[in-house]
């Protein structure tokens, strides 16, 4: 079953996105009540690990390139369990500008930073396989040298085996129904999902993986479970006469900065060729879902704009917007609510503020943008936060008949700006499940039509959906408008 990002939206109104699947960090979906024994955020974990897991130094072949979303790869004994597909990939709301991978390796990054664990360097640019990789995720019953070997291969050491396994099992724990020989049904209305979690505190990141094995009070079904031939993680943690554990153990600092950087690398560890962007961190003042749309003589401006690390929901924020005839306005912002992570975790902190259906001169249109929060200017150091004014979706627009569709979208083209195609985006998934983008050329008028004196309508007649963005090509760059409009078309006038 996919379940579309809508859904995430409207399933937890208050926390949207990969964070609704985290706050609280023992959520599990679809068994949202406490007490399932199982989280998301250990799926996300684990999840990440088994996609990177396929990875060879040698070859350059696998890594974290969401092939783990293919039923034949799920279907191999090494990706045992239902941990890879309706709680995790199919709720992480891939789309065009992010792939699937990146939110793999997002939603493992969000699960350590939101559920008590260190930050860690987070970059883009993974490219979805489209197949399923050679196999090579470690099982527990494998020996300890192929553990070595696995690990090898996958580009980590002995050491940085104990540790990333370590890391990992910070979270979570075995199935009962998964490994009855390893863990027995544990009757306990607490854990209905009869879990024997790997540390005591399952749902955060800590030391504790590592001070329980050392004070021989574990209770990890790996170290520990009913079936001495799938202890691994003894096997593992032992391995260096367990010096590392005893590290960590004594420091939860040097376990928490260890963790950051191996799984930093884990992530990072992608099929050779893939080149990942700088490290990416959040803007202080960040605007998103934007939509410009043009009303006659008037522009329409509806958004959101977030500002980072604060809870305080009485700041007062402005945005100061340049015209195209060089004149500067501005308009305060209302505030919308908290942030997600930082109402329920109180790790990163932000809040929203937004401006609804804010209308002005269509005609003098709107350049860039910049903001004010509580005085301050935010405006990226003099650059600003550009607008393109040039193509948009005009109000004039309206729908026959919803079922079968038809309906006529009218395009505003600001004069002067002589694009050399115009074209209706569709964003779908290719056959493998990756996002892409379908383009629909539109042909100029035959006849100029004046939406006013500053913009021109090209119009296209809709037959099969509503659900598109704009596209242009201007100079030999690409534009696209970012919200569809399938929800704003007006009844046509009869
Ligand atoms: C030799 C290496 C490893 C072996 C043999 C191993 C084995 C296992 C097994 C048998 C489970 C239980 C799955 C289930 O019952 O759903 C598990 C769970 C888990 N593993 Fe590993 N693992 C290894 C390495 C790692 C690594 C490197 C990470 C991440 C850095 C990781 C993260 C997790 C997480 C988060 C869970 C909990 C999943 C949940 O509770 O739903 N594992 N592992």
């Amino acid at each position: 079953m996919f379940i579309p990002f809508f859904f995430i939206l409207l399933y937890n109104r208050d926390r949207v996105g990969i964070s609704a699947f985290i706050a609280p960090c023992d959520f599990f979906f679809p068994d949202a009540n406490a007490g399932s024994g199982r989280s998301d955020a250990a799926d996300w974990i684990r999840t990440a690990y088994h996609d990177m897991a396929t990875h060879n130094v040698n070859d350059g072949t696998g890594g974290l390139d969401a092939s783990i979303r293919f039923a034949e790869e799920q279907s191999r004994p090494e990706n045992i369990g239902d941990g890879f597909i309706n709680n995790t990939i199919n709720v992480l709301g891939a789309n065009r500008y992010v792939s699937i991978a990146d939110t793999i390796a997002l939603a493992a990054v969000m699960a350590f930073e939101n559920c008590g664990g260190p930050e860690i360097s987070y970059r883009g640019g993974r490219v979805d396989a489209d197949g399923p990789n050679t196999p090579g995720v470690p099982e527990p019953q494998d020996s300890l040298d192929s553990h070595i070997a696995a690990f090898a291969r996958q580009g980590f050491t002995q050491t940085e085996m104990i540790s990333l396994v370590a890391c990992g099992h910070s979270f979570g724990g075995v199935q009962h129904s998964l490994f009855p020989d390893v863990v027995p049904d544990l009757n306990d209305t607490t854990n209905r999902l009869s879990v024997q979690h790997f540390d005591s505190t399952f749902v955060t990141f800590d030391n504790k993986v590592a001070s329980e094995y050392i004070a021989g009070t574990t209770g990890n079904p790996l170290v520990v479970g009913l079936n001495d031939t799938k202890n691994s993680d003894k096997r593992i943690f032992g391995s260096d006469g367990n010096a590392t554990m005893l590290s960590f153990a004594n420091s939860p600092e040097l376990f928490a900065s260890t963790c950051a950087s191996l799984i930093a690398r884990m992530v990072d560890t992608v099929p050779r060729g893939v080149e990942l962007t700088e490290i990416i961190t959040p803007l202080p003042f960040k605007p998103a879902n934007l939509q410009l749309i043009l009303d006659g003589d008037n522009m329409v401006f509806t958004g959101d704009f977030r500002v980072w690390n604060t809870t305080d929901t009485s700041l007062v924020v402005m945005m100061l917007y340049d015209d195209h005839a060089g004149a500067t306005h501005n308009t305060t912002l209302a505030p919308r609510r908290l942030g997600t992570s930082f109402a329920i975790n109180a790790r990163y902190g932000a809040a929203w503020y937004g401006l609804d259906s804010f209308t002005f001169d269509g005609v003098a249109g709107i350049k860039n943008m910049r903001f004010s929060v509580n005085g301050k200017l935010e405006d990226q150091d003099g650059i600003g936060f550009a607008v393109q004014d040039s193509v948009l979706f005009s109000q004039s627009s309206c729908l026959f008949s919803p079922h079968p569709v038809s309906a006529r979208i009218d395009i505003a083209v600001r004069n002067g700006v002589n694009p050399s195609r115009i074209y209706l985006e569709h964003a779908t998934t290719d056959s493998t499940g990756r996002p892409t983008v379908i383009e629909t050329d539109i042909a100029p008028p035959t006849q100029p039509i004046a939406a006013n004196s500053a913009y021109s309508i090209w119009s296209h007649n809709l037959t099969d959906n509503l659900f598109y963005t704009i596209g242009a090509e201007i100079n030999g760059a690409k534009i696209s408008t970012w919200a569809n409009n399938a929800g704003i078309f007006h009844s046509c006038p009869t």
